[in-house]
């Protein structure tokens, strides 16, 4: 076997540095069969090595840097996701759903997944109350899911997390063996869905680790508005995900992970004690909000 059979380059390869080690550094990817890898790897890379030459990176930065990123590996576990975050912090999830789902003809916005969410949630039926014991001001929950042509989506999948009173989500508290504040159920027949939580509060995301340390450096704030997640799918349909956020927040401008969108801001309605329209017996004041969700079709225009 010779050298360019086992993908080694020809020519001289010593003394490299700057623009130099760049190139060689790039054409050492020249041989990836993926040409999409290709070219991620090659842009990374002259990113990379942009950002260290201009900013003259000292090797204690780099210590730092590579210090910061194997915590934030090592921290994270089934239970928290320290890169989620950290990608959240910086605005990349916001800049890749953005891309991924330009607004599409009146169709839901979407928004940051987050580190919280957990597949195979418990399921429920319209009327149920997803809360399961935590804790919090009682909130009914209701709405319907159309397509952007407005025909109503029978039985479409509508899967839900939110923090409690406490802005802590179930998997947050290790003492807890059952989900709360979290579940999936499906529309009826017409689209509609209503079902019954705790009131979201604002919270901070989690900054005991290193990404909390990063926003501490920066005089960051740790804060996000008060909203419930959703994840709304269908067959034939683009699942959307994400939140409604509750109107009147002190946090729906300054927002830890850039999330909020104009469109999905939703009137908490405060009640007194009495018989809620779904015809229950509400003994303590309690809240609704009405939020439709909008899907695009699977053909329409997105980059998923
Ligand atoms: C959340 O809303 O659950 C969340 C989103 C991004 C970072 C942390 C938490
Ligand atoms: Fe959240």
């Amino acid at each position: 076997m010779n050298g360019a059979e086992r993908g080694m380059t020809t020519g001289p390869t010593r003394d490299l540095a700057e623009d130099a080690l760049t190139e060689e550094v790039l054409a050492r990817f020249d041989t990836a069969p993926s040409e999409r890898f290709r070219h991620l790897m090659q842009h990374l890379v002259g990113h990379l090595h942009a950002f260290a030459r201009e900013m003259e990176l000292t090797e204690a930065e780099w210590a730092a840097a590579i210090d910061f990123l194997t915590r934030v590996g090592q921290i994270s576990s089934d239970r928290r996701q320290e890169v989620i975050l950290l990608s959240d912090v910086l605005g990349l999830s916001m800049q890749v759903i953005g891309m991924a789902h330009p607004p599409t003809g009146g169709a839901t916005e979407s928004t940051v997944f987050g580190p919280f969410y957990v597949g195979g949630a418990p399921t429920y039926r319209n009327g149920d109350d997803l809360a399961n014991g935590a804790r919090g001001e009682p909130c009914l929950v209701a709405g319907r899911v159309r397509s952007t042509t407005g025909e109503p989506i029978p039985h479409a999948r509508l899967e839900i997390w939110q923090a409690d009173r406490d802005g802590l989500y179930d998997v947050q508290r290790p003492e807890l063996s059952v989900a709360q504040g979290r579940g999936q159920l499906d529309a009826d027949d017409a689209g509609h869905f209503w079902f019954w939580t705790v009131k979201p509060e604002f919270y901070p995301i989690p900054d005991d680790g290193p990404v909390g340390e990063l926003l501490r450096a920066a005089r960051r704030s740790p804060m996000r508005p008060a909203h419930i997640h959703f994840r709304v799918s269908a067959p034939g349909c683009q699942t959307v995900t994400t939140h409604v956020f509750a109107a009147g927040d002190p946090y729906l401008d300054a927002d830890a992970v850039f999330g909020v969108k104009e469109s999905l801001i939703a009137e908490l309605v405060r009640h007194e004690p009495g018989t809620a329209r779904d015809g229950t017996a509400q003994t303590a004041p309690f809240y609704t909000v009405d939020y439709d969700f909008v899907l695009p079709s699977a053909t329409e225009r997105s980059r998923d």
